[in-house]
């Protein structure tokens, strides 16, 4: 396996991602302080924090290092997990810097890092200028994602620079002897054209077997979800999604019988869904029940506008109805979650910055009154969770289906949510997502539905003037979620759901259609 220690980068999770698409297992950790290896459980952020000398004890093939918002000359060493401790590139094991990691290296080793006199962001054009093995087939000029305002000026002893870009002459360094190699740039981001091949290459330097799939990460997911619950009793929150299904069956091939499955349906799902849902996990051997909360997530959401205040009044209320259910089948220690990695890194958790508060994630209360909440999706993208749930024999139409996110139509709702509004999206929603399946596109589309804006403005029905909502339809192609484009919906289909949708649903006069990529919006309103 490959280690990633964390330093706090938005997009840290894609190299752990990159490495895997080269089938070796790998896990992101943030670093942390503490004497013994038994330290390194401690919560924080993306994966667990780990110490150097459970580093040592897990003995991955190789390290990288991540990017991170902070600049290495503001820390000595004595901060706790700002810097990697000297030990760890004396360890004989392949390590990768990448940015700020890049920088930590050097710094730590005893080069030298200051302030660039220019910064460099985006596309940027690098030049190879040295034989290396982390450049093998990759070729010498080539444009680089760049993001970075301070830069390596001094090399440590040993090291070499290997490659440069206009303004920054040592946009890679390494020492070859140890298989140390410092990268200014990101190989992790699509933009970066070779990333994938220098990525590769690391691997190959590590020497790593290449016989990671999917399945042997199902297998080991449940050997240790069994281990480490053994006849404990859980609940799982199961809300009919792939992320939340994937986990209940991974818990209850871990548990068996020890597992309820618990879906709330707190009044802010799709047209139909608490039906569909109970219809197709009814015949699952996952002790399933429903319960309707629907009332009391809408009185406590009376006068809310604050998007993250709703956020987290939902997670909250998500907690209580399952405190409340885990009371009543008595001495459960276990939340499972289906949280799945861009949840936890929007919620800006470990030493990054928060974006929204994921109802399962950020949206929750600080008193949770379980013994530990169990993710064992944690670390994967969604493609990966689909994978997963394949693997499981999960049927298509779970597995491929669309995601809806946790806090449901309370964030398609701009502003105060009430049961009107609730009613109005629903039935926007259904038409759009009639049509986009009538027209056979849904298959291309990563994400799809409608959402209320609080905007009314004035129209013309009949011979009368109407004063109603508009509603805006988003489409977006993506496979991460972590970044999307807007999907370019033909024109006849989008004319065919408006005319349907003012024609159909009281209270709406214009349909507008969302052309905004992420960044800079986000898939969700709010
Ligand atoms: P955003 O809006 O952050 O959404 O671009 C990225 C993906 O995450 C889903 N999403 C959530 N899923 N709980 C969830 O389970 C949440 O609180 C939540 N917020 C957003 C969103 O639907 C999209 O797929």
């Amino acid at each position: 396996m490959i280690l990633v220690l964390d330093f706090g980068g938005q997009y840290n999770q894609l190299i752990a991602r990159r490495v895997r698409e080269n089938h070796v297992y790998c896990e992101v950790h943030t670093l942390t302080g503490g004497k013994t290896s038994a330290d390194k459980n401690v919560k924080s952020g993306l994966g667990t924090a780990i110490n150097f000398s459970a580093i040592r004890d897990l003995q991955p093939e190789g390290i990288i290092l991540t990017g991170g918002p902070q600049s290495v000359y503001n820390f000595s060493g004595k901060e706790q997990g700002f810097l990697p401790p000297e030990e760890i590139f004396n360890l004989n094991i392949p390590v990768l810097g990448i940015c700020y990691g890049a920088q930590a290296m050097t710094q730590v080793l005893g080069g030298a890092v200051k302030k660039s006199e220019v910064s460099e962001y985006g596309k940027t054009n690098l030049k190879i200028i040295r034989d290396s093995k982390i450049f093998a087939g990759v070729e010498k000029n080539s444009v680089v994602w760049m993001s970075h305002t301070d830069r390596i000026f001094d090399l440590p002893k040993d090291f070499v620079a290997t490659a440069s870009s206009e303004n920054c002459p040592i946009a890679a360094a390494e020492n070859p002897a140890k298989n140390l190699y410092a990268v200014q740039f990101h190989p992790e981001v699509l933009h970066t054209v070779e990333g994938k091949k220098i990525l590769s290459n690391f691997v190959e330097i590590c020497g790593c077997r290449r016989d990671w799939q999917m399945d042997s990460f199902v297998a080991d997911k449940i050997a240790e979800l069994k281990n480490k619950i053994g006849a404990g009793k859980v609940l799982c929150a199961l809300s009919g999604g792939v992320d939340s299904s994937v986990a209940a069956v991974m818990l209850s091939k871990a548990v068996g019988k020890n597992l309820t499955c618990v879906f709330v349906d707190h009044g802010l799902l799709r047209k139909n869904e608490p039906a569909e849902v109970e219809a197709a996990f009814k015949n699952y051997d996952l002790n399933f029940i429903k319960i309707d909360a629907s009332e009391r997530f809408l009185t406590r959401l009376r006068g809310v506008t604050d998007p993250e205040r709703k956020r987290k009044i939902i997670g909250e209320e998500f907690i209580r109805v399952f405190e409340e259910v885990a009371k009543k089948i008595g001495a459960v220690d276990y939340l499972v979650q289906g949280t799945i990695y861009p949840d936890v890194i929007e919620s800006g958790l470990g030493k990054s910055a928060v974006i929204k508060s994921h109802h399962n994630v950020g949206g929750l209360p600080d008193f949770v009154d379980f013994k530990e909440i169990v993710e064992p999706l944690r670390l994967l993208f969604k493609d990966e969770v689909r994978e997963a749930g394949r693997q499981l024999g999960l049927p298509e139409n779970i597995v491929s289906r669309q995601p809806f996110p946790g806090p449901g139509l309370g964030i398609r709702i701009i502003g105060e949510v009430t049961a009107e509004k609730i009613k109005i999206v629903q039935d926007a929603d259904a038409i759009y997502r009639e049509e986009i399946f009538k027209a056979g596109i849904a298959p291309e589309l990563g994400q799809y539905f409608a959402a209320l804006t609080n905007m009314r403005s004035v129209g013309v029905m009949g011979d009368g003037r109407t004063y109603d909502y508009a509603i805006a339809l988003r489409a977006v192609l993506t496979s991460d979620f972590m970044t999307a484009e807007a999907a370019q919906i033909d024109w006849k289909i989008l004319n065919t759901v408006a005319n349907r949708i003012v024609n159909e649903v009281k209270g709406i006069n214009r349909v507008l259609y969302d052309c905004t990529s992420k960044p800079p919006a986000t898939i969700e309103f709010e």
